[in-house]
């Protein structure tokens, strides 16, 4: 086992422009880092810098302690998993999994043992004699993750390992990974561009884009405390929903102003807001938010949106409505009955929003934990 350090880490493939723009991140051993973005921000090269598949252009990276800038990949002591399973189709599942032990003339009888073990814990015992084609697409998973548990390697490393399964399976398996962390506690670097995975999966999650880390942090950090606009609408889903305004001083307060609603600003927003006024800013609201009114709110505490769509999902339901404006929002509140196309009060629960610098990346002016701003 071993903690992953990446210092100031730079990746240009043509000498232009570089894809990770530097990257400083510190895993520790046994943790479980999920690298999360939107396609293109650079999050399987700095893995696969990791794995020693890619050269790094500038900064250095240690596994264990040591710098591995210039150590080939089957040395780093790492295993990886990518999302073709990438299985040698003339061997059987056995021969599979034992292949890289065999590499490393491990004895046959550890070779037997770990491979029977590895299969064990994944429930594959009963395929060792098959060839993959008789495998179906999970099967195929699991085999790919065997192969890289028998090497009981320092590090894991996972590139999008489920996104060729079905919704279901990839659930399912999911949750067999976090189960199989659990007890093996293997440093692991996890990448997708599924913010519900890295959520469920993380220890932590660093949120990418752009070729830089946007915040890294617990999975309840990056949902309750965005450090900026574009991790406060990448992760959580339904997308948060951004209304674009002022913040303007009242008689008792501050309130904000935007999309042709007034709101009063409370709790820790209320104190960003102070040196704010008088600013273009945005408004964050998660769709959960927001709840048809309840019939004490305040005025100041409402807002009236013009239903347009409502779709049921059981106990809740989410609901597409229009503010003044025209900009269309979306509530996900418990499920009441609701006419399209008539105007419906919501409560917003204003002590719970954010308030955004304006821009793709504006910052969050909310208090920030110590830990977001990492
Ligand atoms: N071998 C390569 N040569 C040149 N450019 C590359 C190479 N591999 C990746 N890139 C570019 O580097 C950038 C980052 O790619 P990368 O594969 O790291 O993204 P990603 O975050 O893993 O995206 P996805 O979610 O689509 O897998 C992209 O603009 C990509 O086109
Ligand atoms: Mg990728």
């Amino acid at each position: 086992m071993a903690e992953v350090h990446l210092n100031s880490i730079i990746k240009s493939y043509d000498g232009q422009t570089n894809v990770v723009d530097g990257i400083d991140l510190e895993i520790a051993d046994g943790e479980f880092v999920v690298l999360v973005g939107p396609s293109g921000c650079g999050k399987s090269t700095t893995l696969r810098m990791i794995a020693g598949l890619e050269e790094i252009t500038s900064g250095t990276i240690t596994i264990g302690g040591r710098v591995v800038n210039d150590v080939a990949p089957k040395d780093r002591d790492i295993a990886m998993v990518f999302q073709s399973y990438a299985l040698y189709p003339h061997m059987t599942v056995f021969k599979n999994m034992a292949f890289a032990l065999k590499l490393r003339k491990t004895p046959a009888a550890e070779i037997d043992q770990r491979v029977r073990a590895a299969a064990e814990k994944l429930g594959i015992s009963q395929l060792l004699g098959r060839k993959p084609k008789a495998l179906s697409g999970g099967q195929r998973q699991r085999v790919a993750l065997g192969r890289a548990i028998v090497r009981d390697p320092a590090c894991f490393l996972f590139d999008e390992p489920l996104s060729n399964l079905d919704a279901k399976l990839r659930a399912e398996t999911r949750a067999e990974l976090k189960q199989l962390h659990q007890q093996l506690a293997t440093t692991s670097v996890y990448v997708t561009h599924d913010q519900e995975e890295a959520m469920t999966l993380g220890d932590r999650v660093v949120v990418m884009s752009g070729g830089l880390i946007q915040q890294a942090g617990t999975p309840l950090e990056v949902y309750s405390h965005p450090a900026n606009r574009f991790v406060a609408g990448f992760i959580g889903m339904p997308s948060m929903n951004f209304i674009e305004g002022r913040v303007e001083a009242a008689a008792n307060g501050h309130s904000f102003e935007g999309g042709g609603v007034k709101l009063d600003l409370h709790g820790p927003l209320a104190e960003a807001a102070g040196s704010a006024a008088g600013r273009d800013l945005v408004l964050g609201l998660r769709p959960e938010h927001l709840s048809l009114q309840d019939a004490d709110a305040p005025a100041g505490r409402t807002i009236d949106l013009k239903v347009q769509v409502v779709e049921p999902l059981g106990a809740t339901m989410d609901v597409y409505g229009q503010l003044p404006s025209g900009q269309r929002i979306l509530v996900r509140t418990e499920a009441q009955p609701l006419e399209i196309g008539e105007a419906a009060r919501f409560t917003v629960a204003t002590e719970k929003a954010h308030l955004f610098e304006t821009g793709e990346y504006g910052v969050n002016l909310r208090d920030q934990p110590a830990a977001a701003l990492a």
